[in-house]
């Protein structure tokens, strides 16, 4: 399967699904890397795995739609089966759903429906949770709503800082992110209402 992976800072979760597709059997191969801003990580880590890299920034457009469509087109232009958000930090509008729906799964540090947008960890630890974990769902045009694909737990320790619990949770994400996409690809998946299942799709 052709994976297009869109990133906005140290592409950790990248970087394990482009060790995961060395792997021939794995079932998937990482054909582009896309990101919202250059001088990142994430580019730099797809660079080193001769993977080709593009850049979209919201100011270069007159209006977020504009933007949106260009991210779309130069998304399609690399023809991906799965288009994984693996800590892009935008929300991908109509024009992206209309092309991809369905097809894009996005990876959230939280237990979903707990603790959407972009302070997951700080929320959980905030609110002094037991348990919190992390989300792979498939896009939705909601904010972190979409039908979940795979979940894992992670304990949130006494002495945990944000930065503490958001990298023990980015551990298991990016165990969790690799599993899933490798069942993606390799069995197909299909989403029924709030329900994905892989296999081959009915
Ligand atoms: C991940 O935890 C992702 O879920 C969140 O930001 C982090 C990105 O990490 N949105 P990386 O860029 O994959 O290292």
């Amino acid at each position: 399967a052709r994976v297009v992976v869109l990133v906005s800072g140290s592409g950790t979760n990248l970087q394990a699904l482009l060790d995961a597709c060395d792997d021939p059997a794995y079932g998937a191969r990482v054909v582009a890397v896309g990101a919202d801003r250059g001088g990142i990580e994430g580019l730099a880590r797809a660079d080193r795995a001769g993977v080709p890299t593009f850049v979209k920034k919201v100011k270069d457009f007159t209006t977020r739609e504009h933007w949106d469509r260009a991210m779309a087109d130069t998304v399609a232009n690399f023809e991906p089966d799965l288009v994984v958000l693996a800590g892009f930090m935008k929300l991908v509008g109509q024009e992206f759903h209309d092309r991809f729906g369905g097809r894009v799964v996005n990876t959230h540090p939280a237990l979903s429906p707990s603790f959407p947008g972009m302070h997951g960890p700080a929320e959980a630890l905030a609110y002094g949770v037991k348990v919190t974990g992390c989300t792979l769902f498939v896009v939705d045009d909601g904010i972190d709503t979409g039908p979940i694909v795979a979940q894992r737990a992670v304990e949130v320790a006494d002495d945990d800082t944000v930065e503490s619990l958001h990298e023990r949770i980015k551990t298991e994400e990016r165990a969790m992110l690799v599993d899933a996409v490798g069942r993606m690809a390799r069995e197909g998946f299909a989403v029924d209402g709030r329900t994905v299942r892989f296999g081959p799709v009915r």
